[in-house]
């Protein structure tokens, strides 16, 4: 395991944008896995200006998300699919028929799953992996349980998710109250692994996560056991680390 510290957000995004600039251009055809949330949006900005001055070129690049809410239409702002366009699709040369988000409005949920785990198969899984991680260490949606979930499936919402959610939607009964995410078992397929995470409120997960034990209460912690992980972390969420 890589572990790269920087000095704040926005180099730890340049890096982060280096890294999978990198893979883009050693693999102009490679798969890329992608994240939402707040953390990877400096990243993808870098993306956005690197194709912009010509550096970058996606044509070739196919794309799976590790998530996505289950009930909500591709159209709805909260949409890990609207997302993904708003961020990084919609700036970028990239077919949008090789970008694979799971399908939220699939009313059947197991055959969804069946169906994303194949189609990232069908790709030869993800050449580089990008993650966030959960103030509780989940990586996906793959919160702390009891066991490792192997393959893309449909997770209930915990409570608290949905609490912390609701601001973003108009009642809390418009929150979603399930999603699909890849399992642990699709993540650590992943070629390569690249997680990120800033801010002083990430400082004990990312300790907990990279040097402690092993255990699916931290299922980010299963990252210890990949052959090729490099985290990027701000001085700030770098600040409990073992020095
Ligand atoms: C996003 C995802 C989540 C986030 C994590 C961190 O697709 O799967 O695991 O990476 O919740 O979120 P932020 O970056 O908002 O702190």
């Amino acid at each position: 395991m890589r572990i790269i510290v920087t000095k704040d957000y926005e180099d730890m995004s340049k890096k982060a944008a280096a890294i999978i600039a990198a893979q883009v251009v050693s693999k102009p055809d490679c798969v890329l896995g992608l994240a939402t949330g707040s953390t990877p949006i400096g990243t993808y900005k870098n993306l956005v200006k690197w194709y912009e001055e010509g550096t970058l070129d996606f044509s070739a690049v196919k794309t799976v998300n590790l998530d996505e809410y289950r009930g909500l239409p591709r159209d709805n702002d909260q949409s890990y699919y609207y997302f993904m366009h708003d961020h990084l699709f919609n700036h970028v040369n990239i077919d949008v028929a090789n970008t694979n988000v799971p399908d939220g409005t699939n009313p059947d949920a197991e055959q969804e799953a069946e169906r994303y785990e194949a189609l990232i198969a069908s790709y030869g899984g993800q050449d580089l992996q990008l993650l966030g991680i959960g103030h509780n260490g989940h990586i996906g949606f793959n919160e702390p349980s009891d066991s490792f979930d192997k393959i893309t499936h449909c997770v209930d919402l915990q409570e608290s998710t949905i609490e912390a959610n609701k601001r973003f939607f108009a009642t809390i009964d418009d929150v979603p109250k399930q999603a699909y995410t890849m399992g642990i078992g699709t993540i650590m397929k992943a070629k390569k692994i690249l997680i990120l995470a800033n801010g002083e409120g990430k400082a004990d997960i990312v300790a907990k996560a990279f040097f402690g034990p092993v255990t699916p209460q931290v299922p980010a912690s299963i990252l210890q056991f990949h052959p090729d992980v490099t985290v990027v972390v701000d001085e700030a969420a770098a600040a409990k680390l073992p020095r």
